[in-house]
């Protein structure tokens, strides 16, 4: 006879979860007891901020279960976070399981998952089940919120447990997570993406756009506030289009005004913007505001009409540089960074020229460059003309080093200014320093006592070192700055 259910599950997905939890700390615990030891659990993060956020809610339900979280892969419990927008990302998976199967064989506790937008490709998923036969649950990045009933799943059954979804409108709110900084937070204003630029996996495997309501974000951040969080990151992959399909529409500007007015928050940053969603609304909330963060990341993949067009960006240079310009005009001590592909297919070394153009003209703080990865299920991956190796070589090496010269203009220009910082951490390389971000995200490292992290600091500009300053703190006001 079939055994009889005993859990009663509540239909709240939020308290569902909170009572696997209940059960499998139950069985974290009599592990633990069996082992003689607490069980301890690891959480690899692969890939952008938004794959960071989702690592820290991974982390929170480890936590609540009894695991001890420990950053060494030589843990009860191993979960690597994957990425799939470029392969090297997908490669490095591949490699670190290896050595994880040599681990798992030397401790019988030992468990290993796998998460994130790698394992929403199916051909990841073969490979997996045919290679990797060792890994004991996979899932997916739109059944995060599972992860409790998940792990109680994986207790349950010998076999490899796969929940893969293909697509969800589901947000569910109010699950624990674990912070990795006492003091700053990323927060999850949207989900998803409905660009399909035509390079880009991350509409396929993260899903169509879905925001959450402005009033659980609030929330959100009232909360983090009181718990001592003083700078907040709202992610999505384009913000700009956050709010338009909400029953009741609100735009990014206006939910960055709500933002502003909570108390005890000093410091707002978001990511990432699509230029041709940035409105002149949101120029101006910047320009009003208090606590925005003089940053924009504003991706530019190319600076070829010809390519953006094949891209599917739907800006041209001339549109990108007009958005700049204003932009600079309303806000002249704002850093512009970016991100560009090399070697998208059709590209040629007049293409990297005109995006070499663009670099120049924008004077981008930073710009992260990609070479184009062809990602299956793309349109890009079926275009005939992918670029040879050596023509994106001598394109990419020739862009780096003239983003890397800008980017050097750029910062020195702050040489001998005070600036307020916020100091994030000790400096790894020498524990007489702290290390402090500025409002426009550049770094600077000065003397000065663990007790400040948390703090925002002025701090005197002293010496520029390519990137980033060599500072001291000073007790002089930062009374030019109307923004912290
Ligand atoms: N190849 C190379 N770079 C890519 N990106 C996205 N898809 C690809 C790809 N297939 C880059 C874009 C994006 C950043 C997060 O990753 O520049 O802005
Ligand atoms: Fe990818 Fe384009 Fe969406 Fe960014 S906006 S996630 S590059 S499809």
């Amino acid at each position: 006879m079939e055994k009889e259910n005993k859990i009663m599950l509540p239909e709240n997905e939020a308290e569902r979860q909170l009572q696997y939890i209940e059960l499998v700390k139950e069985r974290i615990s009599a592990l633990s007891e069996s082992a003689g030891r607490p069980l301890t659990a690891c959480v690899v993060t692969f890939g952008c901020q938004m794959n960071a956020r989702d690592s820290e809610k991974l982390s929170g339900i480890l936590e609540k279960v009894g695991y001890i979280l420990t950053d060494s892969e030589e843990a009860d419990f191993v979960i690597y976070n994957t990425c799939t927008v470029r392969d090297n990302a997908n490669q490095r998976v591949y490699g670190r399981l290896g050595a994880l199967n040599h681990l798992k064989k030397q401790n019988p506790h030992m468990k290993i998952a796998l998460c994130g937008c790698m394992m929403q490709e199916t051909e990841v998923i073969e490979k997996i089940k045919k290679s990797y036969s060792f890994v004991d649950l996979i899932f997916g990045t739109h059944n995060l919120f599972k992860f409790a009933e998940l792990l109680y799943a994986m207790f349950e059954n010998e076999r490899m447990v796969i929940d893969i979804w293909k697509d969800t409108d589901k947000i569910v709110e109010n699950l624990p997570v674990e912070r990795k900084y006492k003091f700053k937070s990323g927060i999850n204003i949207m989900f998803g993406c409905n660009n399909f630029c035509s390079y880009c996996i991350v509409p396929y495997v993260r899903g169509r756009e879905r925001s959450r309501q402005p009033k659980e974000i609030i929330h959100e951040i009232d909360e983090l506030v009181k718990d001592g969080v003083v700078e907040v990151m709202l992610l999505g992959q384009n913000v700009n289009s956050y709010g338009k399909n909400l029953e009741e529409p609100i735009t990014f500007a206006e939910l960055l005004r709500e933002v502003e007015k909570i108390e005890g928050l000093k410091r707002i940053r978001f990511m990432t913007s699509h230029p041709k969603d940035l409105s002149d609304e949101l120029i101006q909330v910047m320009k009003e505001s208090k606590k925005i963060c003089r940053h924009l990341h504003l991706p530019l993949q190319s600076g070829s009409n010809r390519i953006l067009k094949a891209m599917n960006r739907r800006y041209t240079r001339e549109q990108y540089l007009e958005l700049v310009q204003k932009i600079k005009r309303e806000i002249p001590d704002i850093a512009i960074t970016t991100d560009i592909i090399v070697g998208f297919p059709g590209e040629t070394l007049e293409d990297v020229e005109q995006t070499i153009d663009m670099v120049k003209q924008v004077e981008y703080d930073n710009a992260f460059t990609f070479i184009y990865s062809k990602r299956t299920g793309t349109p890009a991956a079926s275009m005939e003309n992918q670029v040879s190796q050596e023509v994106v070589k001598e394109g990419f090496d020739k862009l780096l080093k003239i983003v890397q010269d800008t980017a050097r203009e750029q910062v020195k220009k702050l040489q001998g200014q005070v600036k307020d910082a916020l100091v994030e951490e000790v400096n790894e390389h020498d524990s007489s320093l702290l290390t402090g971000r500025l409002s426009n995200n550049t770094i600077v490292h000065f003397p000065g006592e663990a007790s400040l992290i948390g703090k925002i600091v002025p701090v005197k500009l002293l010496e520029c070192k390519g990137f980033y300053y060599l500072g001291e703190m000073t007790d002089f006001k930062v009374e030019e700055e109307s923004y912290i």
